[in-house]
């Protein structure tokens, strides 16, 4: 008989996250039946249900209070629920609570805890949610066990017993007794991370990231085909993603770059983790619970030597201490000296940089506590020997890649990035693999846009890289757009083409998609009347549109009232909002002659004019007192907001309108736009009422606009059945008020589109750009805001991007430029793009700057 072959064993590692709902365990479930399929035997390695390892954490401290009941409970609820959420029965962690529960109860009655207790009240998050999880994988018929991996993990010992307890090692040999054990456990294997042994059997902690640790170690003692670790990004990224979007993933890694990125900054992976996989050559996954269908990063043995920098990092919250001294030059241990007193002060230096005069350090807090007091003592410590200055907050900006010093050459056009900001430090890491720079913390995220612009905008080219964050993120769009959310424009190509060549640059409103978004909002059911900011797109056959909607407007200036009347001479004034700000008095006037609701939002009007507005009924703008919206200057409410009436002034305008007879029917009030928070209308309606309780008369609320469109991939617009549901809520509370709402981009973002025609093309030094003939005289929310407005090359739609450019205009000013860094096909001159999502503040806010004529204006059906 053939001996039968060894098991091949594959670790998972699932954070807190990734262990907190049912579908995430649906998915554990699905990677557990695919490993089992491939032939492995999977060792299954969770954290603590996301929350629950900080409620534990603070627990000794909380039952030497004696106040540790409520955050118990907590905790106990929290699980009875996930049990309830996995279907799974709660009676299966009845022991572990009871236990949990009677340990604090110790800690309150003996008035002390220590480390050791510390690790045992830790010990309990990953305990519940593996029991549970392990209960929930064999309700869906697979054969997995549970072991507990204090009996899987030793720590080495150490002499210190806060690291024994709370940041213990262990080796991470070859284990066949391992093996042999979880052999009989079940077919799939699940296991706790973070926690390991003592040798007096006692619980330990593998510190910070432990669960990564435990995964690493559990592989490294098995031999393990591979270790993946699933996590809530997709892997390791050129740069963090979620602060530069553009980042893109990293394929495949050796162990000392993921080590090198992991220790400068990067969250993905603890840094400890690697070495168990590193010493047996085990390859790790990096994998995105959330989506397993998207490669992730590989990280494993070397594959090419190339010099090339893989990912920027950076730390922040990091301060220098700068000690100066006269006397250091070729003064024999200086040094030494110094550094025995950051040592005596427990404090651990990171970076460090010496001149004749001078020498810096940076000490990074996480290590460290380090604030003015701590700095103060060390100061007069370090007095003896020199002058100190301490310096922060500061970031730690780092290129991390193999063999940095033999590219430093062709970071040339790169160092550019450095020029406008001040470096306090420049160190390069012995092991050739980074290059840090130290910045004020606030020019971080500045430096690193630049940097990872100039380092790898060529990436989209190189297999090394994968997708950008921003196109990972696309894939909800496009599934939106099998849902038939595709937008409008996709069918409209050839038109578009057609009407480019005729005329460009050119601006095209799709008629029905306008409709379409006025039908929206005129279904919304806690409602009352729908007016059209018009100030996003006057345009009138728009306006007629919305119009036969049933819609009103939302006037801002005499002329957007006129322009009005001219497109729907029978439009009933009451349709008309007039909301001026700062105008002048004979604007008012005008306003109550059209017979439009006339907004005050200041009382300079009421005092200086009260001729105007005597024996009148009038809208009175609040300052809810909070600023929303995609930009600071399009957010208008708050302390420092130019509009409305602030809270404090609402005696003197009851005072005021009394004494001139003038009746307050509405409340308004517009806190700004590209407003994604669904419960904003109903919070700022809940502030109109307190002010409406002043004024009996009011009959109406009107909560403003700035409802928010899709406008970047992976970014969705407001979810407008959640404004509805809130909004009624708020009805239900205050039936007497009749709501109004006023959003202009809404109805015409999506609808309008920027027709332009490449007209030359340029690469200098490391950046390529594509000119056309629109320009921020069209367009200027790119230069304005930072907006993003997707761009397509309509000639070669869905063709695969083969480069990566800036798309400029003929603007003399470097502002010009309608999108950075954009990926696009093959583009020659001659060649239509289309700016998307346009139709709001595109042509409204255009200028004639450089006498170059903007844009024209076509509406199809
Ligand atoms: N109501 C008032 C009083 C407003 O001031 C505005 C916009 C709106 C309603 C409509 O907001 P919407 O629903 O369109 O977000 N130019 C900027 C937007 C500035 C909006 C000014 N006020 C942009 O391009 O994003």
């Amino acid at each position: 008989m053939q001996p039968s072959p060894p098991p091949r064993w594959v670790v998972l590692k699932y954070g807190g996250t990734s262990v907190a709902s049912r579908a995430r365990w649906e998915k554990i479930a699905e990677r557990v039946a695919a490993c089992i399929e491939e032939g492995l035997r999977p060792v299954v390695v969770c954290s603590a249900v996301s929350g629950i390892s900080d409620r534990l954490d603070a627990l000794p401290a909380a039952a030497l209070k004696g106040e540790a009941e409520a955050p118990l409970a907590a905790i106990l609820e929290r699980h009875r629920r996930h049990a309830a959420d996995l279907g799974v029965d709660p009676g299966l962690v009845a022991d572990d609570l009871d236990r949990l529960s009677r340990l604090v109860k110790g800690i309150e009655l003996v008035g002390e805890t220590s480390p050791r207790v510390h690790a045992r009240v830790m010990a309990f998050g990953e305990i519940l949610s593996t029991r549970l999880g392990a209960a929930f994988l064999r309700g869906r018929g697979l054969d997995a066990g549970w072991v507990d991996t204090r009996e899987c993990l030793d720590a080495l010992p150490d002499p210190d017993p806060r690291r024994a307890f709370l940041q213990a090692h262990c080796g991470h040999g070859l284990d066949p007794a391992l093996g042999e054990r979880l052999d009989g456990v079940g077919r799939a294997v699940v296991a706790q991370g973070f926690i390991a042994r003592d040798a007096d059997g006692q619980t330990v902690l593998l510190g910070r990231g432990g669960s990564d640790t435990a995964a690493a170690l559990f592989a490294a003692r098995l031999g393990a085909e591979r270790c993946e670790i699933w996590t809530d990004v997709p892997g390791m990224f050129t740069a963090d993603p979620r602060r530069l979007p553009d980042a893109r993933l990293l394929r495949r890694l050796d162990y000392d770059e993921a080590q090198e990125i992991a220790s400068t900054g990067a969250k993905v992976l603890h840094p400890r983790c690697i070495p168990p996989v590193r010493a047996h050559r085990i390859p790790l996954w990096i994998r995105w619970t959330e989506r397993p269908e998207v490669e992730g990063t590989v990280v494993g043995s070397r594959v090419d030597d190339a010099p090339r920098v893989r990912a920027i990092s950076t730390r922040t919250g990091q301060y220098l201490v700068s000690m100066d001294t006269p006397g250091m030059w070729q003064q024999v241990g200086f040094l030494a000296d110094v550094f025995a007193v950051f040592k005596r002060y427990g404090l651990s230096i990171d970076l460090v940089s010496t001149s004749e005069m001078n020498v810096t350090v940076s000490i990074d807090p996480a290590g460290n506590a380090f604030d003015a007091e701590r700095f103060a003592a060390l100061s007069d410590a370090l007095a003896p020997h020199c002058q100190t200055k301490l310096i922060g907050p500061c970031a730690v900006v780092s290129l991390v890649g193999r063999h940095i010093r033999a590219i430093l050459h062709r970071l040339g056009p790169a160092l550019t990035a450095f020029e406008e900001h001040r470096v306090h430090l420049l160190s390069q890491a012995a092991s050739d693999l980074n290059l840090s720079v130290v910045v004020d913390e606030d020019q971080a995220p500045r430096l690193v846009r630049n940097l990872h612009w100039l380092l790898f905008q060529e990436a989209a080219r190189d297999p090394a890289f994968g997708p950008s964050w921003l196109a990972l993120s696309d894939v909800g769009e496009q599934t939106a757009e099998v849902e038939g959310i595709t937008p409008w424009w996709h069918a409209e190509r050839e038109r578009l083409i057609a009407l480019a060549a005729e005329l460009s640059p050119r601006y095209v409103y799709h008629g029905p998609s306008v409709d379409a978004a006025a039908a929206r909002l005129t279904a919304l059911s806690s409602v009352d009347r729908v007016f059209y900011a018009m100030k996003a797109n006057p345009e009138p056959r728009l306006l007629q549109r919305i119009e036969r909607a049933g819609l009103g407007f939302e006037c801002v200036s005499p002329a957007e009232i006129d322009r009005v009347k001219a497109a729907c001479p029978d439009i009933a004034p009451d349709r008309i909002l007039f909301t001026p700000n700062f105008a002048p008095r004979e604007e008012y006037v005008a306003g109550f002659e059209a017979g439009a609701w006339v907004t005050l939002d200041n009382l300079h009007p009421l005092e200086h004019w009260p001729d105007v507005f005597r024996g009148r009924d009038v809208m009175v703008r609040i300052d809810p007192g909070k600023g929303r919206g995609h930009h600071d200057h399009v957010k208008t409410a708050g302390a420092r907001s130019k509009f409305g009436v602030s809270f404090d002034q609402i005696d003197r305008l009851k005072a005021l309108a009394a004494q001139h007879d003038v009746t307050v029917v509405g409340l308004h009030a517009h806190s700004g736009s590209g407003i994604r928070t669904a419960a904003q209308w109903a919070e700022v309606a809940e502030r109109l009422v307190e002010a409406a309780q002043r004024f009996p008369t009011v009959r109406h609320l009107d909560v403003g606009g700035g409802l928010a469109v899709a406008e970047k991939p992976g970014r969705a617009g407001v979810d407008l059945d959640a404004v509805d549901a809130t909004l009624a809520a708020f009805k239900a509370k205050h039936p007497r008020y009749a709501l109004w709402i006023e959003p202009g981009r809404y109805l015409v973002a999506e609808a309008g589109v920027l027709l332009a025609r490449v007209t030359q093309l340029k690469k200098k030094g490391p950046v390529r750009y594509v000119g056309v003939d629109a320009g921020m005289n069209s367009l200027i929310r790119p230069a304005l805001y930072g907006a993003y407005h997707a761009i397509v090359n309509l000639d070669r739609l869905g063709d695969a991007p083969t480069m990566v450019a800036n798309v400029v205009g003929p603007i003399c000013e470097s502002g010009d430029t309608l999108g950075y860094n954009r990926d696009l096909p093959e583009t020659r001159e001659g060649d239509t793009l289309l700016v998307a999502t346009a139709g709001a503040y595109g042509r409204s806010m255009a200028s004639h700057y450089n006498l170059r004529q903007p844009a024209l204006e076509t509406v199809i059906d």
